[in-house]
């Protein structure tokens, strides 16, 4: 079992050891502290159960999505997941959380960019039913593409007369 919660300033240490675990690009643990004092922005964080917990893990925070609300779209900026607990419907969790928020504040755009390579995330992304949308090509450095995906909620067509 997984509980979904806001991220606190406590938990940053962690998000920033999940981040550098994940990514050859990490962002700075800084960077982290500016998402949790952004309105627009909301970082949620996985906290596994006990029994999946590494005993020297305080918290046994186990991935983290970021993602910002601006111009009534929802971006995902950033979801990593910690080596250890991948294959575990973490990911899935904390982005059927984003969704599920979005919906409920009536958001019909949820945008991310993803690397072309990253087939993990991209299958992931895929399994909520986003769609290939736009290639940025060299995004992320020469040879490394960008793939924006989209997901298009329904809109509850009754406040729209
Ligand atoms: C991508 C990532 C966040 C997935 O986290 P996760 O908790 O392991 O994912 P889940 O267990 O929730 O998997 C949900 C779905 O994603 C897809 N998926 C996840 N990992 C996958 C893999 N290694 N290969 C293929 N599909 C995968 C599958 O469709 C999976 O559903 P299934 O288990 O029913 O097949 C994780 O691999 C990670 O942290 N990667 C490094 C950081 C990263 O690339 N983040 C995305 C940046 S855009």
């Amino acid at each position: 079992m997984v509980s979904i919660r806001n991220a606190t300033p406590r938990d940053l240490q962690r998000i920033f050891e999940i981040e550098r675990l994940a990514f050859p690009h990490p962002w700075s643990l800084e960077s982290f502290r500016r998402e949790l004092a952004l309105p627009f922005s909301r970082l949620i964080t996985a906290e596994a159960d006990q029994q999946n917990a590494d005993a020297e893990n305080e918290g046994n925070l186990a991935g983290f999505l970021c993602r910002w609300l601006i111009a009534e779209e929802c971006h995902i900026l950033n979801v990593a997941v910690h080596p250890e607990m991948r294959r575990m419907g973490i990911a899935a969790q904390l982005m059927a959380e984003a969704i599920a928020e979005s919906k409920a504040k009536k958001i019909e755009l949820v945008t991310l960019e993803v690397r072309r390579s990253n087939f993990a995330a991209r299958n992931l992304y895929r399994k909520f039913n986003f769609e290939d949308r736009r290639l940025r090509r060299n995004y992320y450095g020469l040879g490394e593409d960008a793939i924006v995906m989209e997901l298009t909620l329904e809109t509850d067509l009754t406040n729209h007369k």
